[in-house]
């Protein structure tokens, strides 16, 4: 049995699709089972909330493996978790980290991971750490604007990034759960292709087949849209650092541990463009 945290997430519920795919057992950790009720009875659902560590002990219980993501979480209460899990067993954690924690002290969310990576460490529990750079699902940020005005604010420039999707970081985290012999602690990953949000939206454009206009706006911008959207002030601050680095053009790192891994490229942008452009959609509209 394998326990999914974020199982409502980009990447959880990516991860609770391949497994089942492959006929493993899957419980799944939410604060709402509704969202979980179109996996009807091939899941088994833990409700919990990480706010309370109870909750995930008892989600823990007779698990193998568990795919472990933050939520937002706070150092302290990753450290109660861990204790939770603890309680029932020793199972093995693949931690949702961030390749930010690859530069150590640059970044804020950097340094957020890092913490909770160290806080796994130190439990003695056996882990893998997933290192991804930025998702392309983060491209739903812009869906919007794009309906509502065909737009794009574009905060990172000309920069480069080879964003990856998150089905492929769930590949890599289902191959660990399930057969992780071999396969480094941590695992730093990337999409192929370098790509600016230009290059991005006129791939979106495409795949709806409608015009997308890219705007450029400064990053002090990007925070007071995040700010408005509800994002804690903090936060936004911390997001900005990275799409600062990419405008700068220091986001272009690129590793081939998809394919190492999983044996086939990364998923391209025009790729997932296509498998979500549903989302970019007005749900009344015909284009
Ligand atoms: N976006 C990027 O570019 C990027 C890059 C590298 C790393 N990351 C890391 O990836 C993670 C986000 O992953 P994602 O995009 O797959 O997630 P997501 O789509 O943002 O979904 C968030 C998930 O967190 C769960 N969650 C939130 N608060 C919770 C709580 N209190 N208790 C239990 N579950 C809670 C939600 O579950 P329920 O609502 O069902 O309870 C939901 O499944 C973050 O740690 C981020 O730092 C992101």
């Amino acid at each position: 049995m394998f326990l999914i945290t974020g199982a409502t997430g980009n990447v959880g519920s990516q991860i609770v699709d391949q497994l089942l795919a492959v006929g493993k057992s899957v419980r799944v950790f939410t604060r709402d089972p509704a969202k979980v009720s179109h996996w009807e009875n091939r899941i088994e659902v833990a409700p919990g909330d990480f706010a309370n560590p109870e909750s995930l002990r008892r989600a823990s219980a007779g698990v193998e493996a568990i795919f472990l993501m933050n939520g937002g979480l706070a150092i302290g209460a990753l450290s109660q978790l861990l204790a939770a899990i603890m309680a029932e067993g020793r199972p093995r954690i693949v931690f949702l980290s961030s390749l930010l924690a690859s530069e150590p002290g640059r970044f804020q969310i950097g340094r957020a991971h890092i913490e909770e990576e160290d806080a796994i460490r130190t439990s003695g529990l056996s882990a893998h750490f997933l290192r991804p750079g930025g998702f392309m699902s983060n491209a739903y940020q812009w869906a919007g604007s794009i309906k509502a005005q065909g737009v794009v604010y574009n905060a990172m420039g000309t920069g480069k990034s080879a964003s990856i999707a998150p089905e492929d970081v769930a590949a890599v985290a289902a191959k660990i759960l399930t057969s992780p012999d071999g396969l480094d602690p941590i695992l730093e990953l990337t999409g192929a292709e370098l790509l600016t949000v230009p290059d991005q939206v006129e791939i979106l454009s495409h795949a709806l087949s409608k015009t997308i206009q890219c705007i450029d706006v400064p990053v002090e911008a990007a925070i007071e849209g995040m700010i408005g959207n509800g994002m804690p002030a903090r936060f936004a601050s911390a997001v900005a650092e990275s799409l600062k680095a990419i405008r700068d053009g220091q986001g272009e790192q690129r590793t081939d541990t998809v394919e190492r891994i999983i044996g086939r490229s990364p998923t391209t942008f025009e790729v997932w463009a296509g498998k979500h452009r549903s989302q970019f959609r007005n749900s009344h509209s015909s284009e």
